[in-house]
């Protein structure tokens, strides 16, 4: 495979997997050859470039086509609104106020009108005009509960049989947050075939599945990783926009059951210990958004 853009030095500084990973996600579109893939959490753009280059290098832009989604318009480490997705410290150069996927623009334009960008909110918002029948989708979103669950169940209606799902993180709470596990959480719980690449034994931290065939019981334990507690809640707006489309595409059970765990969620968060809460509160208001990592590592040290 020719992929001389995989190491160039703008995909190697905002591109938020290692090569061996990126080149996995490459590796894997080459063996299942999908015909509509979706990335759902895109940052920069590193992977939409990479995807679009191989596409056309293997002659297959006018059979596949490639949507990427981002709940952020702007590139997430550029993005200061407080919303409840995290800023994190920018670690590469471009402008502020970049959008999400900005890359594709800087190293290959040519390719943009191949390419279809969503953003704005949660995948549900966009895919009704993504269309059905995703053959390959490369889950990289929150890494925080119920972040990824929800971005799955979402995603699931739409994807073809015997669907792909690459996911990235999936040793998230070791290298950087204890309680950020529901990539694993999620990928462990994934019926179907995994394959997991050779270079990062023994952690691993991407991997693929192909689904095996869609049964209720599958689904059902789909939803049940929501009733783990949850490191946010999600914003009312996007609570409602989750409820619609499960009751739009699922048994009426999944609705109740999913009402269910955002109540026992809401009297968790209630109960959470007052100061830890207040501190969280306090240090949001009056610690520059760029120093919050450092301040999450002072909180964990202070209250664990
Ligand atoms: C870890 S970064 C993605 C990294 C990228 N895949 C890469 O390898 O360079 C997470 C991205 O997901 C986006 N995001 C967060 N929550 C999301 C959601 N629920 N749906 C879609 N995108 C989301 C953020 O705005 C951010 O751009």
């Amino acid at each position: 495979m020719k992929t001389p853009l995989l190491t160039h030095p703008l995909i190697a500084s905002y591109s938020e997997m290692s090569e061996n990973e990126r080149k996995f996600v490459l590796d894997t579109i080459a063996t299942h050859k999908p015909r509509k893939i979706l990335e759902l959490g895109i940052a920069a753009g590193a992977n939409s470039v990479l995807i679009l280059d191989f596409l056309r290098e293997q002659n297959l832009l006018e059979s596949t086509q490639l949507h990427s989604c981002d709940y952020n318009a702007t590139y997430y480490h550029h993005n200061t609104s407080n919303g409840y997705y995290q800023v994190k410290v920018a670690h590469g150069g471009g402008a502020n106020n970049s959008l999400s996927g900005f890359l594709v623009q800087e190293l290959v334009p040519e390719l943009q009108n191949k390419w279809h960008l969503h953003t704005g909110g949660l995948v549900a918002n966009h895919l009704d005009n993504i269309g059905k029948d995703i053959d390959l989708c490369i889950i990289d979103t929150v890494h925080s509960a119920p972040g990824e669950v929800l971005d799955f169940l979402m995603v699931l209606p739409y994807l073809s049989k015997n669907a792909v799902i690459i996911m990235h993180d999936l040793v998230f709470h070791i290298f950087a947050e204890k309680n950020s596990s529901i990539c694993a959480l999620l990928f462990q719980a994934l019926q179907g075939r995994k394959v997991f690449p050779p270079f990062d034994e023994p952690l691993q931290n991407i991997g693929s599945c192909v689904l095996a065939d869609l049964t209720p019981s599958h689904i059902q334990q789909y939803f049940r990783i929501l009733n783990f507690p949850w490191c946010y809640i999600p914003n009312d707006k996007d609570l409602q926009v989750f409820r619609n489309w499960i009751v739009k595409h699922y048994e009426p059970s999944f609705s109740v059951m999913f009402d269910r765990f955002v109540e026992i969620q809401r009297k968790w968060q209630k109960r959470e210990n007052p100061l830890k809460r207040a501190t969280k509160k306090l240090l949001k208001k009056i610690i520059p958004q760029r120093f919050h990592p450092f301040a999450k590592r002072i909180k964990a040290k202070l209250f664990g």
